[in-house]
């Protein structure tokens, strides 16, 4: 049921602050200092000395595993691919018994991942799932892997599911990077505990709601939208513009922020609004530099920043605060004000949020 919320949608987006929470439940534990991720354990040896990750999954899931991607080299100093199941599947990829394949899925019945899953377990690799349904074909296909605990996610546009697969495979690097001794204990303690503060901080995003409709109705009628951002940010970036294509209907690319002057922007001019992600704490002089290109072109600016911001919010059209955090854990935060936006423009645009047409929301077929 809805429970008084007019869509699906709105109430995963709103479910947030409790389905991160449920995420890491019983799975860290700060003020006794550790992080456990319990699929591992079977085969943590296995995991913790892999030569590579290979992340496979598609659509917003594979948004997911790119932020993994620099969460788990950042943090566990284990590289990482990140493939779209179905290019991996066709390539004749180069893969063997010291990979660990990690296969993202909310529905756990995507077919291209799960083929790709296929091809990995016949090379050898060990396969991990990272799944909300339990019991899908997916799930039951791995050798080990974790639930993400999300609840039953209805709206087509998978929201709550992104940010509770962000905090498991969070979990899974902070496990790795303390065991492995790639941090050091001081910066793993001071990590683990603002992440348990990230429930309470998603809950402060979602207080800003109003503010989020309010520039959502200035931006209504757009043709296109440029997403930017940097580093963790980046995904963010592409995630956002997938939200606002697939709801709304709007045409939507999202770039890392210095690829802009690569190509992009030329597209800007005073009819393109440009959302820029810009919450880093390491590069923020770089992307300030990106707001002030795409301000004198007279692209409209609408940027997330830190609460407290002072340099961008003077040159932006529209600012969206949120909370401080570490830049490890700032997509689970940038994230939300995006499905918002997507979500108010689509409303406002009399689309069917929910089920969008075209789409369907598990794709069973190759
Ligand atoms: O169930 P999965 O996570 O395997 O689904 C993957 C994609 O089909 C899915 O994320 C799709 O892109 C959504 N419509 C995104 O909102």
């Amino acid at each position: 049921e809805k429970s008084g919320y007019d869509h699906f949608m709105l109430k995963e987006i709103f479910q947030q602050d409790e389905s991160i929470y449920e995420a890491m439940r019983g799975r860290i534990n700060a003020a006794e200092g550790w992080v456990t991720v319990g699929g591992m354990q079977d085969h943590y040896n296995r995991i913790a000395n892999a030569e590579r990750f290979i992340i496979v999954a598609c659509g917003t899931s594979w948004h997911a595993g790119m932020i993994a991607e620099y969460i788990f080299e950042e943090l566990a100093r284990i590289p990482v691919e990140v493939e779209y199941a179905s290019e991996f599947r066709y390539r004749n990829p180069i893969i063997g018994p010291k990979d660990v394949v990690i296969a993202l899925s909310q529905s756990g019945e995507t077919a291209d991942t799960l083929s790709a899953l296929e091809l990995a377990k016949e090379k050898g690799a060990l396969i991990y799932g990272i799944v909300n349904n339990v019991g899908s074909s997916i799930a039951r296909f791995t050798d080990c892997g974790s639930y993400i605990h999300a609840g039953p996610e209805i709206g087509v546009a998978s929201t709550k599911a992104f940010t509770s697969q962000l905090v498991v495979l969070t979990l899974m690097a902070l496990d790795l990077a303390h065991k492995r001794g790639t941090i050091t204990k001081s910066h793993f303690q001071k990590l683990i505990s603002e992440f348990e503060l990230i429930p309470q901080k998603v809950k402060s995003v979602l207080s800003q709601a109003e503010n989020i409709k309010s520039i959502a109705s200035e931006i209504k009628s757009a043709s296109n939208a440029l997403y930017l951002g940097r580093g963790y940010n980046f995904p963010i970036a592409l995630e956002g513009a997938l939200k606002l294509k697939e709801i709304s209907y709007i045409h939507a690319e999202g770039y890392p922020a210095a690829e802009m002057k690569h190509g992009p922007i030329a597209l800007i001019d005073m009819y393109m609004p440009v959302i820029v992600i810009a919450t880093n704490k390491n590069a923020y002089e770089k992307i300030f530099s990106n707001v002030q290109e795409v301000k004198a072109r007279k692209g409209i600016v609408i940027a997330i920043v830190s609460e407290g911001d002072t340099e961008i919010k003077k040159i932006a059209d529209f600012t969206i605060e949120i909370p401080h955090t570490e830049d490890v854990f700032s997509p689970l935060l940038s994230s939300i004000p995006l499905q918002l936006l997507a979500y108010y423009i689509a409303v406002m645009r009399g689309c069917n949020v929910d089920q969008p047409r075209n789409l369907a929301k598990s794709v069973t077929v190759e």
